[in-house]
């Protein structure tokens, strides 16, 4: 008989990656090998885990008619949409003790507004403070891919959606900067390498977050 792992509180997980690392499938993945083993999941995203959200994401795909976005515009706009995010979705299924699995969260606007785009980093943990009320990742997984072969992987999509389609360097500086996040804190994050086969780098990701999992129990 299986016996359901019950959390003592909620904990918050999250995914992260640049374009085509995976994460989505790998979400879906992970969410369900932790199902397996009896943990209540949600299983949501960013920016588009709300109505909200799904506002924003549409600012940035082209069918919108190319609308130009400054920096610390888009750093708002992804902050709104992780408020409404946070409060709606987030902290309710913390508050009924569920594993919440994250797919973008705070690390995201770090590496591609502040590597990426140039703003301070002071001023997004500021920003990602407020938006989030203060309520960090417990546990990151970085699918890391070199972005020559995520931009491979994604280029019929990323043709609709204007961060996607950044430069080669804008991408360069966004690994850069995950790997730099993810050596500032490495006991919360974990590196995969994600330019291995898909079901290897489940495997990869789910020793790592069944490790932190069992330290919960
Ligand atoms: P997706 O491709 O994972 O759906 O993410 C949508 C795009 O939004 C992706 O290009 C990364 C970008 N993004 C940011 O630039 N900053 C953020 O804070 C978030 C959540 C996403």
């Amino acid at each position: 008989m299986i016996v359901s792992p019950r959390l003592r509180r909620g904990t918050l997980l999250t995914l992260e990656g640049g374009e085509g690392s995976g994460k989505s499938s790998q979400a879906e993945a992970l969410a369900s090998l932790m199902r397996a083993q009896g943990y209540a999941v949600t299983l949501t995203r960013e920016p588009n885990g709300t109505e909200l959200g799904g506002i924003v994401k549409d600012v940035f795909q082209s069918a919108r008619g190319g609308i130009a976005v400054t920096p610390e515009a888009e750093l708002l706009l992804f902050a709104a949409a992780r408020a409404q995010h946070v409060q709606e979705v987030i902290r309710p299924a913390l508050e009924r003790g569920e594993a919440v699995l994250c797919d973008r969260y705070t690390d995201s606007t770090l590496a591609y507004q502040g590597h990426g785009r140039g703003l301070s980093l002071d001023h997004i943990r500021a920003v990602n403070h407020i938006a989030t009320g203060a309520l960090p990742p417990q546990f990151t997984i970085l699918l890391d891919v070199p972005p020559e072969t995520g931009l491979a992987r994604k280029d019929h999509e990323r043709l609709g959606d204007s961060i996607g389609r950044e430069s080669l360097e804008f991408h360069q500086r966004v690994r850069e900067g995950y790997l730099e996040l993810a050596r500032r804190e490495p006991k919360r994050i974990a590196v995969v390498d994600a330019s291995l086969p898909r079901e290897q780098v489940t495997e990869a990701a789910w020793r790592h977050l069944q490790r932190f999992l069992d330290h919960l129990l």
